[in-house]
């Protein structure tokens, strides 16, 4: 098994040492120092045994049982759009994590230098208290970037968080407290965008004490057992109509905000039939209802437009977004609101903060990455560059392999949809339940990983998002 570093061969006997001190253990110690702790936290590095074994005593999973993450890859460092493990494997990236890292790994060193010289300048302001250059000169430029009036922006540390805060701002704003979000969604972990989201992670929140006021309504898109209709004018006009009606059933005063993604991500990658979102508007004009555009995953670029509402003709009156706004290099989201909102608020308490609201640090890395995939075209290599040669390869599995349904790609962001050859029914259910053949999946997975991919595998869906900066020149696909 490959070392990390040798000179910690006695970190066992040397753990033990540390732990024990004059007083007794150093676990819960009131006052510890540095001799209550193992020496080993002061070492360059670890044994990579040791990592596993210390891994195995102290880390917990997300989602997931613990022992999921059991067999994953320690990660050492990335470059490019590549990742390598503490044992030397190398990964091609292929989901870009959480379709986050957007970048890639090699950090533009414009961003580097931000985060340093913001660092030293002042690396922390409390967003409650005061104002910083930085968050001025970030909101100012993602103003440029957004149509219209929208021009207010608040600076939370994640996607989760940047939709609570919308959910708040909307029903502030209202004085109405439902909201209404597809089933195919994922709107974050916290507990209303939990209850907000649709898909199967929604069971958490609902299995403990759900949030109220949410109300579900079904996307306009095809599912396996139901279609909205045969062409795409058909199923706008017949999802609007449901999504109408159930507005005059719930009571349009009671409805703060219509939420949605402006493209479905984990979801699988669907952009709404042509006049659905233009719809959605409409029927939000009509009945005071605010429109928010969750783009925490297809936002800065990932689409091959800089905005995933920019496929449709709207303006939403709050975008909330994250990942690509820093390449994911530091946790910070963004709330985006049209200047109606804005306005409310000048007045009115926002009755939202967070401590590392619009952290400095982050607000630097930020408006660097920003810049860097502008002056990179990022947006125009997404569209021009990745999406035919993700086309290409999407539609040759479509074609060779019977447990490939379909597939679709818009920008960088691709999906195939994966059905048991047998039945030709979805390999799992959407709520995550009655997988036809969990072997399957477990091999689909390892092979994955032994050709060099690394990224996640959400059945009955596959994601295929590479970093915005993949060359066509790299080897993209590893399985044919
Ligand atoms: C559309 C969407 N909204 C919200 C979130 C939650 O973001 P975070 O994990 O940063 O809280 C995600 C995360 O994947 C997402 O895809």
């Amino acid at each position: 098994m490959m070392k990390l570093a040798k000179e910690s061969s006695n970190f066992g006997r040397r753990w033990c040492r540390g732990m024990v001190t004059a007083s007794g253990s150093a676990k819960g110690q009131h006052a510890p120092n540095k001799l209550s702790v193992s020496a080993d936290h002061w070492s360059e590095s670890w044994e990579v045994d040791d990592l596993y074994a210390k891994s195995q005593e102290h880390v917990m999973a997300t989602w997931g049982p613990g022992s999921y993450i059991r067999g994953a890859p320690i990660l050492s460092h990335g470059e490019g759009c590549h990742l390598w493990d503490v044992h030397g494997n190398k990964y091609l990236d292929w989901t870009c994590q959480a379709i986050c890292t957007n970048l890639g790994y090699s950090v533009p060193p414009a961003v580097l230098e931000a985060a340093y010289k913001q660092m030293k300048k002042l690396p922390m302001a409390y967003g409650g208290l005061g104002n910083t250059e930085i968050r001025v000169r970030l909101a100012s430029l993602l103003s440029e970037l957004l149509p219209g009036d929208i021009n207010g922006f608040l600076f939370p540390s994640g996607g989760s968080e940047a939709n609570e805060a919308a959910i708040r701002l909307a029903r502030r704003y209202t004085g109405r407290s439902k909201i209404i979000n597809h089933y195919r969604s994922y709107h974050g972990g916290s507990s209303a965008a939990l209850t907000a989201t649709g898909d199967f992670r929604r069971g958490f929140a609902e299995a403990a004490a759900p949030a109220p006021g949410f109300v579900k309504t079904m996307n306009p898109n095809d599912s396996y057992l139901f279609s909205f209709g045969s062409t795409d004018e058909e199923r706008t006009a017949k999802s609007l109509g449901y999504l109408e009606e159930q507005i005059k059933c719930e009571g349009p005063n009671t409805i703060a905000a219509i939420m949605l993604e402006s493209l479905v991500g984990s979801g699988g990658v669907l952009k709404a039939p042509k006049g659905y979102m233009e719809g959605v508007r409409a029927l939000c004009d009509k009945y005071g209802i605010v429109l928010i555009c969750d783009e925490v995953m297809v936002g800065f670029g990932r689409t091959g437009k800089f905005w995933g509402f920019q496929h449709y003709d709207i303006i939403p009156d709050i975008v909330t977004s994250a990942k690509g706004l820093t390449g994911a290099y530091m946790p910070l989201s963004m709330v985006a609101v049209r200047s109606h909102i804005k306005d409310y608020f000048e007045v009115n308490p926002v009755g939202w903060g967070a401590t590392f609201q619009a952290h400095p640090v982050a607000c630097a890395v930020g408006y660097e990455c920003v810049k860097f995939m502008l002056e990179k075209d990022l947006v125009r290599h997404a569209k021009e560059v990745i999406e035919p040669i993700m086309q290409k390869h999407i539609d040759r599995f479509a074609e060779k392999y019977d447990s490939v349904a379909r597939g679709r790609v818009v920008g960088a962001f691709g999906c195939l949809d994966l059905v048991d050859p047998r039945t030709g029914a979805p390999v799992q259910n959407f709520d995550g339940s009655d997988c036809s053949k969990p072997e399957a999946i477990t091999i689909f997975r390892a092979a994955l990983k032994e050709n060099g991919l690394y990224g996640f595998v959400r059945p009955p869906m596959f994601h295929c998002a590479p970093a915005l900066v993949i060359q066509p020149e790299e080897p993209w696909i590893c399985l044919t």
